[in-house]
């Protein structure tokens, strides 16, 4: 725990609180997954951030002039017994570099006499059901006290917009975290190929959930905390449903394996995608789709670099995609028109319906404007050629050196008329996580290889 970074993050905040404003930052809440037992616990990111703090029930108050006053679970050795260590307000304090530390239960004494005299109180909004009531109630206790002196905020303002921006920026410490996060995704990627290949070669019943064992094993064997989400392990026409989980459908001898799944690591997330043929050998239209994809990525980090916008890999790969999609005949020209009408009406969208990337981070999509700040007065309107809807265009956000994001262009061939039957039921995406650098973009989970032939090679004998 390096308490001098989340110090200076928090002076950073306090420093654009105003001097009299003042910010409250709660963890993430326990969700009950059944009787007696929890879902297992996850700490909020904002709250992380700021204080590097995992356990649950705990709070932060962080005030204009840079003060810091955590409310934490008292020490019990009961509970203790139950749930294990808790860190305390005693020694929050020295080990947390917080400049006072109070028990929970003095959270709703407290808070009244410490919104007291500000005029702006911070906190997220929209994330942690309950909160605003529990602001309504120290609020009315602070009001019932006006007639003795006391001062109420006059404001209550969005903390999320201000973490938000920092967050988007990654320093060297969380870029050292995620490049580790993803080199260890990488790895289980390449253990899941390599399984697929081995259990078809000996003649074994090879499921979904066999490669899914083998990606979490790679994880927590690196001490990776947990899964960033859900591991999808999509086998054959599974890899056309983008939202699929690992579950336990047969890998089959002749189809492609999706896999999208990323360790999360000391509270950063990986999220790496790689489609395999299950047997280790592409078939010819799985290459040929595949080869498509690949370029339109490689398209897409071609334009990911600081200066360009974050449209600009999406658009890219569209690009490629599409001509693609009239090249191959998953498209008829004859019917759809040329590359620009089909990027034009979004026809390739019947095969590839998701943006390129997002943001990536502590959380998998993490948090950050996806709009230009200086530029989102600068509003145009277009008809969209698909939907009939009427869309509201805003700058897209230019990238900067230390933003991260993912590169993921896909294609998905469901079957349908006029579409080749020798595509049918391929599903493919290739995501790769790409820290912007001032020239480019540095690739940091291409510790599992993209290229077909190198996939190839790693899933023979
Ligand atoms: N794994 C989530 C995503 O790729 O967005
Ligand atoms: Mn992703
Ligand atoms: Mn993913």
């Amino acid at each position: 725990m390096n308490a001098s970074m989340y110090a200076q993050r928090r002076s950073a905040l306090a420093a654009q609180l105003g001097l009299k404003g003042v910010a409250i930052v709660p963890t993430a809440l326990e969700h009950p997954r059944n009787r007696d037992s929890d879902f297992l616990y996850r700490h909020d990111s904002y709250f992380y951030y700021l204080c590097g703090f995992t356990e649950p029930k705990a709070w932060l108050v962080i005030t204009g002039d840079g003060n810091t006053t955590l409310f934490c679970q008292p020490k019990d050795p009961e509970r203790e017994v139950w749930d294990g260590y808790r860190l305390g307000p005693a020694d929050a304090v020295a080990g947390l570099g917080v400049d006072a530390a109070h028990s929970l239960t003095e959270l709703d004494a407290q808070l009244p006499r410490l919104l007291d005299g500000r005029d702006a109180l911070w906190f997220p909004f929209g994330i942690h059901p309950g909160l605003e009531s529990r602001v309504d109630g120290w609020l009315g206790n602070l009001r019932a006290r006006v007639r003795y002196g006391a001062l109420c905020p006059q404001q209550q303002r969005d903390l999320c917009g201000l973490l938000d921006e920092m967050r988007l920026i990654k320093d060297a410490g969380e870029q050292a975290t995620m490049r580790r996060a993803a080199q260890i995704s990488a790895g289980a990627h390449i253990r899941a190929m390599q399984l697929s290949a081995r259990m078809l070669r000996e003649g074994q019943d090879v499921r979904e959930y066999h490669l899914d064992a083998e990606l979490l094993h790679e994880f927590r064997r690196h001490g990776s905390q947990y899964p960033a989400y859900g591991s999808i392990v999509a086998a054959g026409a599974n890899a056309c449903v983008l939202h699929y989980r690992a579950d336990s459908a047969p890998v089959r001898d002749g189809e492609l394996v999706l896999i999208d799944a990323g360790c999360e690591l000391d509270g950063y997330a990986s999220d790496i995608t790689r489609t395999f043929p299950a047997n280790g050998r592409f078939s010819g239209p799985q290459r040929a789709l595949y080869d498509l994809v690949l370029a339109s990525q490689q398209a897409a980090v071609a334009a990911t670099r600081s200066g360009a916008r974050f449209t600009d890999p999406h658009d890219a790969s569209v690009k490629v995609l599409a001509q693609g999609m009239l090249d191959l005949g998953l498209l008829d020209g004859s019917k759809v028109g040329s590359l620009e009408d089909v990027i034009e009406r979004r026809a390739y969208f019947q095969f590839y319906m998701h943006r390129t990337g997002h943001w990536l981070g502590m959380d998998v999509h993490d948090c950050g404007g996806y709009l230009e700040p200086s530029e989102v007065g600068q509003v145009s309107t277009r008809q969209d050629a698909l939907s009939g809807e009427t869309i509201v265009n805003r700058p897209a956000r230019v990238l900067r050196a230390g933003m991260v994001l993912t590169i993921e262009p896909g294609i998905y061939v469901r079957p349908a008329e006029g579409v080749p039957e020798r595509f049918h039921n391929i599903g493919i995406r290739i995501e790769d996580d790409a820290i912007v650098t001032e020239t480019g973009c540095e690739l940091i989970s291409r510790g599992v290889p993209v290229d077909a032939h190198a996939i190839e090679a790693l899933m023979a004998g």
